[in-house]
């Protein structure tokens, strides 16, 4: 990336205010984008068409199109791991998979596809019943990453589109607590459990699957008369979505309830694949294929628009001049509606696992920052918590108002408000409030001289805080299929251009292999390897576990 071209170009940003970029007439008109299903404002971004111009053409230096080209058509651009990246081609029609996996491969696709279309039908049906015969009233899916975020933002952001008569439930923390909550709330005579885990060596997942599995046992052991074959439980009930099908197999789960992924499907990209069973199980084959089109949809979008007028490519630009040329280190993610409330995690992990990294795709160091720190939740909560510090605080935290123009509650006036303060936000954030007007409005409140001199710093608000609002009609499957592979291509284009292998994740291992030697320093082994911080932590635990045992 050519970061002396960009860090010149914000020299002149840095001392602008956003607000004067409005004297440009048409600025709301030319610096927003539509596509099907999504509307992006970005004129409260603090930057100009020149800017704009500039940033495309470091995008067309990184070979952005190629890249594009690359991905969708299945080059192994995931080089650490030798893997293609082709979640797009699970949400595209079949001529597509046939022509980018060819003739095998997309029949195996099909016949997963259609393999978890009939699971759907048939617990729906009534015709896939428990070990006791009876219809599901619950699923629990089990999974953690990328086999757990999109389906839990899923099925809240599609609350209003999910049967009734099935509850789906998620857990992915390894805390028994988190675990103990979930089982209180199931009967294990007419739960379906499903372990979503690609590896299905996951120490989280597989620690839970046994809880669970032990959980069903022991219940269907004391119950006896009703349950005739204890073990047979999990055969009927359990089902897995794994590309380690051995695996899945010794855990006890029958062959045929075991869904294939593939190494081409990324953990964090994999919503679009099997690991959509638990989602499709609670809204419906029909709608999980809305959400689907509503994702090729951005695809298509996305390879055809020129970088100008192209919303994820926009997106990224605006996100790497926030990043490397005004050098704001973080990205609040806002949605004002409470169906979206586990976006902010859903893109944590999307985002900073895909682009937190520091070497480039041939492993030299980079000269530049990569992904920002990404946090948020649901408006308006959070204008009574962090918000505060965007307002007053010297940090300036580039921010995205996600919201949808139409509520699905019966309460109109409340969804007036909540859009309203959505809006009122970003223009809080983007005007703020000089010193000088602050002192105006005390005066003309009535107050002496010294009091506007004591409080006027006080109430005084920085302001030019950049941001995006993305607008929706409603909040339906094909919306959220968009929306979703918007910010998927974001974190695509913003790794073309800061040249990382956006697709591994090798960062997370490094705990993995210090938890289990914490592990077995727990249970007496050698703990030498540890700091004596962690030693003397470990103490502590095994000194209090003594007492509680
Ligand atoms: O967090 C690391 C990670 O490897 C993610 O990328 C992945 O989504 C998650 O763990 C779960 O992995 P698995 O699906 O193999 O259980």
């Amino acid at each position: 990336m050519n970061i002396k071209k960009i860090t010149s170009l914000a020299q002149n940003a840095k001392s602008r205010s956003i607000v004067s970029l409005f004297d440009h007439k048409d600025r709301a008109n030319d610096f927003s984008l539509s596509t099907p299903y999504l509307y992006l404002d970005y004129s409260k971004q603090n930057i100009n068409e020149v800017e704009l111009g500039k940033l495309v053409e470091i995008a067309n230096e990184a070979g952005l199109s190629e890249s594009i080209t690359n991905q969708f058509n299945g080059d192994k651009i995931n080089n650490t791991e030798e893997r293609s990246v082709l979640h797009t081609v699970l949400r595209a029609p079949k001529e597509i998979k046939k022509r980018v996996l060819g003739e095998k491969l997309a029949g195996e696709v099909e016949a997963a596809e259609l393999q978890m279309l009939n699971i759907v039908n048939d617990v729906q049906n009534g015709i896939l019943t428990s070990q006791s015969g009876q219809r599901f009233t619950d699923v629990l899916a089990i999974g953690i990453g990328g086999s757990y975020y999109g389906v839990k933002v899923s099925l809240s952001a599609l609350e209003h589109y999910r049967d009734l008569s099935l509850a789906v439930h998620v857990i992915a923390n390894v805390d028994g607590g988190a675990l103990e909550e979930k089982l209180k709330k199931l009967n294990p005579d007419t739960t379906l459990v499903v372990v979503i885990s690609k590896t299905f060596t996951t120490q989280e997942t597989l620690l839970n699957a046994k809880a669970v599995k032990q959980w069903m046992l022991s219940c269907a052991s004391v119950k006896g008369s009703q349950v005739h074959n204890t073990a047979a439980i999990i055969e009927k009930q359990w089902f897995a979505v794994s590309s380690n099908i051995e695996a899945a197999k010794s855990f006890g789960i029958n062959e045929k309830h075991i869904l294939p992924m593939w190494d081409w499907v990324g953990g964090r990209f994999s919503l679009w694949s099997t690991v959509g069973l638990p989602l499709a199980l609670a809204i419906g084959n029909e709608n999980f294929s809305k959400l689907k089109q509503g994702a090729h949809e951005m695809d298509v979008h996305f390879k055809s628009a020129d970088f100008k007028n192209n919303m994820p490519v926009i997106m990224a630009l605006l996100g790497i001049w926030n990043r490397n040329a005004l050098e704001y280190p973080t990205l609040a993610i806002l949605p004002y509606a409470h169906s979206l409330r586990a976006l902010p995690g859903y893109l944590q992990q999307t985002d900073m696992e895909s682009n937190g990294k520091s070497v480039s795709r041939e492993g030299d160091k980079l000269t530049w920052l990569t992904a920002p720190v990404v946090f948020g939740q649901e408006g308006t909560n959070g204008q009574h918590a962090f918000m505060q510090l965007m307002h007053q605080s010297d940090d300036i935290i580039p921010t995205d108002f996600i919201v949808a123009l139409k509520g699905r509650s019966q309460y109109t006036e409340n969804h007036k408000v909540l859009v309203a303060n959505c809006f009122a936000q970003s223009e809080a954030l983007m005007q703020g409030k000089t010193l000088a007007q602050v002192k105006t409005e005390l005066f003309d409140s009535g107050c002496s001289l010294e009091e506007v001199e004591r409080l006027a710093p006080h109430k005084t608000m920085k302001g030019n805080t950049p941001s995006n609002t993305l607008v929706m009609e409603s909040l339906t499957p094909e919306t959220i299929g968009s929306l979703l592979a918007l910010y998927e291509h974001k974190i695509f284009v913003q790794g073309v251009i800061w040249q990382v292998n956006s697709f591994d994740q090798w960062g997370v291992e490094l705990g993995k292999q210090l938890g289990a030697r914490v592990l077995a320093a727990m249970d007496g082994g050698e703990n030498d390897m540890l700091s004596a911080s962690s030693q003397s932590l470990i103490a502590r635990f095994k000194a209090d576990s003594t007492v509680r045992n």
